[in-house]
């Protein structure tokens, strides 16, 4: 397969410092057993971001934020700019999850500024789609996550899509412990690679990695990253426990 296998870590707002720490470098230990094509990634707190890339910079673990400004620097209070993360070593960046649209109410004009200023400053993407619930029992959910990408990532050209990773996340699988299902998870990526395929080619299609995140833990990554579309997981809870974590990336 041509594209990457890639389970991401986002910690969201979890972890002190000494937890943060020390699950790193549990990572770090574990990660040596994990195989050789899949990639780790880990997105911890904003404040420990450098001190967990001291721990990993000489591992194949990429650390990267949970988002970044839709700005490239000045009087913005309490934000942090894509520069900033690259600058202590990040090499990716989470955009548009859920509860950041949710709880800030970033939309695709916004998303669109902040996936400038991470291509600009050479982070790689990994943008987030998905539906609600209600969505989903409405039957919208192609609709909705065609929307999302249509209004953001569509928007990039060729090349810098080429750099992006997409994440699906059903929104009513987040944290709630209502995994999709296999067959759920594989309609919606071969999905997106349809659109993906339709707007970009076939080649751009085909090397692009489509994580699956929503209650992945263990006992359900096997049969998610079996489906042919399913190219690894953007993963919450479980990625809190380096056995956990680390046995999600064993899962292929
Ligand atoms: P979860 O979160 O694994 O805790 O459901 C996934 C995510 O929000 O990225």
């Amino acid at each position: 397969m041509m594209r990457k296998q890639i389970v991401a870590g986002n910690w969201k707002m979890n972890t002190n410092y000494p937890e943060a720490l020390d699950l790193v470098t549990n990572i770090l230990n574990e990660s040596k057993n994990i195989p050789d094509q899949v990639a780790l990634y880990v997105a911890p707190p904003f404040v420990y971001l450098s001190d967990v890339y001291k721990i990993l910079k000489d591992s194949a673990v990429k650390v990267g934020g949970q988002n970044c400004s839709w700005e490239k620097s000045g009087a913005y209070t309490g934000e942090i700019s894509a520069s900033m993360l690259k600058s202590v070593g990040c090499s990716f960046v989470i955009l548009g999850h859920s509860e950041r649209r949710k709880h800030f109410n970033e939309d695709g004009t916004i998303l669109s500024k902040k996936i400038e200023q991470a291509l600009e400053n050479h982070l790689q993407p990994v943008f987030c789609c998905g539906e609600q619930l209600d969505e989903r029992e409405a039957g919208k959910q192609k609709e909705v996550v065609e929307n999302q990408l249509e209004e953001v990532v569509f928007l990039l050209s060729k090349e810098q899509f080429q750099k992006i990773i997409i994440a699906y996340e059903p929104v009513w699988a987040i944290g709630t412990g209502r995994t999709a299902s296999p067959e759920q998870a594989q309609e919606m990526h071969a999905f997106i690679r349809k659109l993906v395929t339709n707007k970009y080619g076939d080649d751009v299609a085909k090397g692009l990695s489509i994580l699956y995140g929503g209650s992945c833990k263990p006992a359900n990554a096997m049969e998610l990253f079996a489906q042919e579309d399913v190219d690894g997981g953007l993963i919450g809870g479980a990625s809190l426990k380096a056995d956990d974590f680390i046995a999600i990336a064993r899962s292929f």
